[in-house]
């Protein structure tokens, strides 16, 4: 039996399975650089951050209508229910639709279309997370934003990812301004490939409620010591680690030492298509892989509940 968990690091695009990808680009004329699914496969093995984004969205340029996005998020919870996962706060990085010319409203209602009905059909309660790309430009995100506000559409959060070294929290906190005083919840990539002061910046500047990865701050035990004391949650993900070269292999990953810190960290599964499984598979690499422990097991499951945007009740209803 495996434990309920919420899954709160989890980008749509990033779910979408190579048969997937064939299917719609046949289906919606969209020439891939790719002829076959082997060859599309061959592609999966990645050196970096970049490298991974690079293929990542090319492959997500073949979603056009309303129901490749319904399809996508449908295709996810069913995926997810088998995994556990009880509560998901999925994100969708509208910037990488909007700027190749498809309408906000057909990738937002698309999505919500299969949230909107997760509870009866998957027993998995939803959030909608907006991630900003940033590696384009703030403007841009504002722009998105407001856009996003004035439509109606309904999500929950904001975050922040893509290319992250260069790009650092600073450049985001006009956006982020925005969305808190539209009542927003706010999340930011940070300490992935960035340094321990992006982690720091993205607290400060952006006052960011959790961290998605968090890795790097490891490096900075002051940083350490102040997430432990104000308990941020950190979003790891395991198998992400390993497939972007942000730890060298499992055995090294250190989910076992943040536990240890008494840092506030859940496992997720980030893009599981790309890197070798959902948070099942990434919560049984690292029973195997780095021996961690059922009592450990047990805090991480809780950890992700608690560190979700549900209300006191819908968090009692999980535990
Ligand atoms: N977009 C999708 N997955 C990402 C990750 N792990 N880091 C940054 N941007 C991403
Ligand atoms: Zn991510």
């Amino acid at each position: 039996m495996r434990l309920p968990v919420a899954e709160l690091h989890l980008h749509l695009e990033g779910t979408l399975e190579p048969e997937f990808i064939m299917d719609a680009a046949a289906r919606n004329g969209v020439v891939l650089p790719w002829r076959s699914l082997e060859e599309l496969r061959s592609k999966y093995r990645f050196t970096d951050l970049q490298s991974f984004l690079d293929l990542l969205y090319v492959n997500l340029e073949v979603l056009h209508t309303r129901d490749d996005f319904e399809q996508m998020t449908r295709s996810y919870l069913r995926r997810a229910a088998a995994a556990g996962v009880r509560h998901a706060e999925a994100s969708t990085d509208i910037q990488a639709h909007t700027r190749r010319g498809i309408p906000i409203e057909v990738v937002v209602d698309g999505v919500r279309a299969a949230l909107d009905t997760s509870e009866d059909d998957y027993g998995i309660t939803t959030k909608l997370i907006i991630s900003f790309l940033r590696d384009r430009s703030p403007d841009e995100a504002v722009d998105v934003l407001t856009r996003l506000l004035a439509s109606g559409a309904r999500f929950d959060g904001i975050g922040l990812d893509s290319a992250e070294v260069g790009f650092p929290p600073s450049l985001f906190v006009g956006l982020y301004d925005l969305a808190r005083a539209n009542g927003l919840h706010v999340v930011a990539h940070a300490g992935e490939e960035g340094p321990p002061q992006y982690v720091a910046d993205s607290l400060d500047l952006l006052q960011v409620e959790r961290i998605d990865h968090g890795n790097r701050s490891l490096e900075d035990a002051h940083l350490v010591a102040r997430l432990v004391a104000e308990q941020i949650p950190l979003t790891v993900c395991p198998l992400s680690n390993v497939r972007l070269r942000v730890v060298d292999d499992l055995e090294q990953h250190p989910i076992r030492r943040m536990l240890a810190h008494g840092l506030n960290v859940s496992v997720h599964s980030d893009d599981p298509a790309y890197f070798g499984g959902y948070i099942d598979d990434n919560i049984d690499a690292i029973v195997d892989r780095c021996g961690v422990t059922n009592d450990e097991l047990a805090r991480l499951a809780r950890n992700s509940i608690d560190a979700s945007f549900l209300d006191a009740e819908g968090k009692a209803r999980l535990h």
